[in-house]
């Protein structure tokens, strides 16, 4: 697929039935659209394609290791992208980021607790107790039809010096992508507090509105850099999450040699091939993803305006992301997820992500399928009224 200059060229992506794909084998054999994990159905940009294609014809498939090459272009994406400069030993590869996150977790295992943020991608309320840490849900507050931080209640909480904090940033599902003055808040109660920050920033290079522009947390200042542990990786983006390629960004030395260690011996290096694509992403791919970026905020408009309609759903438009997050808490049945299900439609449940009777759709599709799916919930919807 070129898709040079034209976002329509995303109106066509590959039918993923029967290829092993965690989206849509879940409802094989029935007749349920899957808009649920969070996964493209597009193809990757033609040089991803093209490095994958290179490297398996090769036919040697031993370990690797990063090449320098991706170092530079992962700290100039970082200079040029956020105007955030990076030096290459900061950087710590992983093979997912899920992973990560309960590295993070592992590195605070001393802590009181782990504070995070409701509703939440699910791996931040279940990461916690794989250390017999608590987790501390804090719901994040509406103003003016946009998430935020709950200041107050981060206020009126007790904290232990070495509590560690995770933010999303930008917010999966709410979608929020938090400013400089958001942050500035947040980086003046950690840093009064001592904590240690996590911020998964997988979602940074979606943001779909041009006037906004993606700040990664650690780039504010030094002293909040001094305590963060930042994540990236181009498998949101570049729709490469099957592959495995993800980094932890950590300025302080001290912090990235016990997050090292407590990876060391369970957490292997990202497969060899996965360093190409990751490569062929960052070097070629920015054409794509501009393309992309169009295409998605067209989705995301149509959605939004389509559920506006239904005066019993909620409809928050997102920042960033390709996904829809929808309170459902006002239709008149308890398990709305499960509803949808039985009428075609497959998302993810907010229960997941500590919001039951809340919905998350994945508009990461071709524009068809999701009208297909949006004229579904429409008719489930007049069904209820
Ligand atoms: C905020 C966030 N972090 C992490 C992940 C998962 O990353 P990985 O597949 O690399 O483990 C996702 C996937 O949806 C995500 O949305």
């Amino acid at each position: 697929m070129s898709t040079d200059g034209d976002s329509s060229a995303f109106d066509v992506a590959p039918c993923r039935i029967g290829r092993n794909s965690l989206k849509w084998g879940k409802y094989e054999g029935k007749d349920i659209l899957p808009l649920w994990v969070a996964d493209m159905d597009f193809e990757s940009p033609k040089e991803v394609v093209e490095a994958a294609m290179q490297a398996s014809s090769f036919g040697n498939f031993g370990y690797g290791r990063c090449p320098d090459s991706l170092v530079d272009a992962v700290v100039e994406r970082c200079r040029i992208l956020y105007d955030w400069e990076i030096e290459k030993s900061w950087i710590v590869w992983l093979p997912g980021m899920v992973c990560a996150l309960n590295v993070c977790c592992r590195v605070c295992r001393d802590a009181s607790q782990v504070i995070t943020q409701t509703p939440i991608y699910p791996p931040f309320l279940s990461a916690p107790g794989n250390f017999d840490l608590v987790c501390t849900r804090l719901p994040m507050i509406l103003k003016d039809e946009r998430f935020t931080l709950d200041f107050d209640s981060l206020d009126e909480l007790f904290t232990q010096p070495g509590d560690l904090f995770m933010l999303c940033h930008p917010h999966n599902p709410v979608g929020t992508v938090f400013t400089r003055e958001e942050l500035a808040k947040l980086s003046n109660w950690i840093l009064e507090r001592s904590l240690v920050l996590c911020s998964d920033e997988i979602h940074c290079d979606l943001i779909l509105d041009a006037a906004q522009k993606h700040q990664p947390f650690a780039s504010i200042d030094s002293l909040i850099a001094d305590r963060a542990i930042t994540l990236m990786a181009p498998s949101k983006t570049f729709n490469l999450p099957g592959f495995g390629c993800s980094y932890a960004i950590i300025s302080n030395g001290e912090l990235r040699r016990k997050f090292k260690r407590c990876m060391s011996g369970i957490v292997p290096d990202p497969p060899a091939m996965s360093f190409s694509l990751t490569e062929a992403a960052y070097r070629s791919g920015e054409g794509w993803r501009t393309n992309l970026l169009a295409y998605l905020t067209g989705n995301r408009n149509f959605a939004v305006e389509e559920l506006k309609k239904h005066s019993k759903l909620e409809v928050y438009s997102p920042e960033a992301t390709y996904l829809l997050w929808i309170d459902a808490t006002k239709l008149p049945i308890s398990n709305p997820h499960r509803y949808f299900e039985t009428k075609g439609v497959g998302l993810s449940d907010g229960r997941d992500f500590g919001a039951p009777g809340f919905l998350r759709l994945n508009f990461g599709c071709t524009r068809s399928l999701l009208q297909k799916a949006l004229d579904r919930m429409d008719h489930a919807l007049s069904e209820l009224s």
